[in-house]
């Protein structure tokens, strides 16, 4: 496996305050770039803002403000809600930073320099919404709004010509488009011949963009100029050997509604570039209320930042990764909320460390007692554990997320059904000895648990690790460091309970 991560996720339209679904992707590449941290790799977690095109420019006209204005009034508020989210990125790109500009003026150059641009005039339906001309197929299929017929000169770019290698790139890399229904999707598109892109926009009809480097009356299409952004961060152009190092990206996280421009328009651009494609495009599904997508339009898009507030980032971020199995839509309910958070953190988790300071308190003055020689009762919980930590790793380097949390989840099961089976509470009557004996197994395996989970839930891990003067965050059997005093602690995973 390689030593180095790059992960990326989209850059959001700043079109609107964020919300969950934007909460969603970035919470998960933060996690993926915990979890390759702590297993020592080199990682490179980058986000950011699409601040161009239609959409953004209509928001900044509604609001009565230039969009550059509009802009940089709501790109702190994406700021803050990842402070909020602990989210850890390496770096923030925004599509109007000159660095970013420059690169893709460069790109726009050097392929219209190769002879993939050329320019055309081309009668079509326009989806206004979409921002891009659509098929008669696509109209008839009714799920465009705002479509319109449109004549324009515009320039081209050449992705049809790319066609054939990238049906076969993509035969022979099985783990370029994930899941697999979406990469046999893509395939399936692939069968139709692929047309030519247009990728620019009249400045007449639509000015808010990046210059055509070579016609002034042109800016770019807001997706030529946003996926560029994977590699203008890590300097492409400008820092070649930052860039050498991180590219190709290890996985751009998507949402399934943007496949086609992450697995056709990418990878024909970098081809007609001559760069290597990133490793792995993957898809995951929506958020659901009953059966409709979150969105703004519908107005039912839950506010992350309310939900955080009444119960803390960590119990967000714990149920955003446990509930959703990636690849799928998920249903959002409070219901499952309350469920989750009820079970695996307060009745399994928070219980086990409950257990582990209130025994400790009674039966060893609140310190970690001595390792004991072990019988097989905790041969059993120490091979599990031990074992633990890589196989949380090869989930996650599968991108199985909800299954690497539900391998420690298990643990935690296992110690606290061993606890309540080996009752220390009426074994430190008569031996003390077999009491430390079950208390360090259980104190330790819960150390354990706490650094496996720390990518998920980076504050309420770090605040068990600091009650159990855990210096170690390792993950081998034995590092929990006898004589240490627990700090004193209220509830940390309480219940919720439901109002009648
Ligand atoms: N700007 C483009 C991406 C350019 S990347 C080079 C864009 N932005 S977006 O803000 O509209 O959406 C960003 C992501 O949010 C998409 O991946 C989309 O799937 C995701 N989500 C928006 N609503 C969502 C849910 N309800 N559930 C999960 N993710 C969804 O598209």
């Amino acid at each position: 496996m390689s030593s180095k991560f790059y992960v990326t996720t989209p850059i959001y339209y700043v079109n609107d305050k964020p919300h969950i679904g934007h909460a969603y992707t970035t919470i998960l590449a933060d996690v993926l770039a915990r979890f390759h941290r702590v297993a020592g790799e080199e990682v490179f977690f980058l986000t950011g803002l699409d601040e161009h095109g239609q959409k953004v420019q209509q928001a900044a006209e509604k609001r009565g403000m230039s969009p550059q204005t509009h802009c940089d009034d709501l790109a702190p508020r994406f700021l803050e809600l990842w402070k909020t989210l602990d989210i850890r990125y390496d770096d923030f790109i925004r599509t109007t930073q000159a660095r970013h500009v420059k690169v893709v003026q460069d790109i726009l150059q050097k392929v219209h320099d190769n002879g993939d641009i050329y320019l055309d005039e081309y009668e079509g339906w326009y989806s206004v919404a979409e921002e891009r001309f659509i098929t008669e197929t696509e109209k008839d299929s009714g799920q465009f709004r705002d479509v319109k017929k449109l004549k324009e000169r515009n320039w081209f770019f050449k992705m049809g010509k790319y066609q054939t290698q990238l049906i076969e790139y993509i035969e022979q890399h099985p783990d370029f488009i994930q899941p697999n229904h979406r990469r046999n999707e893509i395939l399936g598109f692939l069968r139709q011949p692929l047309g030519d892109l247009c990728i620019s926009r009249p400045k007449a009809r639509m000015s808010w963009g990046i210059e055509i480097p070579f016609d002034k009356d042109y800016v770019t299409y807001v997706w030529f100029d946003a996926l560029i952004n994977y590699i203008s961060a890590p300097g492409y152009g400008a820092d070649e050997k930052n860039f050498k190092n991180w590219w190709p990206a290890s996985v751009h996280l998507i949402g399934k509604d943007i496949l086609t421009t992450h697995a056709v328009y990418w990878p024909t651009m970098l081809f007609s570039l001559e760069l290597p494609l990133p490793k792995t495009i993957f898809a995951h599904g929506w958020w659901l209320i009953g059966e409709s997508k979150m969105s703004k339009s519908l107005g039912n898009v839950v506010n992350s930042l309310d939900l955080i507030e009444q119960y803390g980032v960590d119990m967000v971020r714990y149920y955003l990764m446990k509930e959703m199995i990636l690849g799928q839509d998920a249903n959002f309910t409070m219901e499952s909320f309350i469920k989750r958070t009820n079970s695996d953190l307060a009745n399994d988790f928070g219980n086990l460390l409950n257990r582990v300071s209130g025994l400790l308190t009674k039966n060893f003055d609140g310190c970690v007692p001595e390792q004991q020689p072990l019988t097989s009762a905790e041969e059993e919980i120490r091979a599990n554990a031990q074992d633990l930590g890589a196989k949380v790793s090869r989930l996650i380097n599968v991108l199985r997320v909800d299954e690497a949390i539900e391998a420690i989840i298990l643990l935690v099961r296992q110690v606290n059904r061993y606890v309540e089976h080996q009752a220390p509470w009426k074994v430190a009557k008569t031996d003390l000895k077999a009491a430390a004996r079950i208390l360090y197994t259980t104190t330790e395996a819960l150390r354990l648990s706490a650094v496996l989970l720390s990518p998920v839930m980076p504050k309420k891990c770090l605040e068990v690790l600091d009650i159990l003067g855990a210096a170690s965050t390792g993950t081998k059997w034995g590092e929990l460091k006898s004589g240490t005093k627990l700090k004193n602690h209220g509830p940390l995973f309480p219940r919720i309970e439901i109002e009648k």
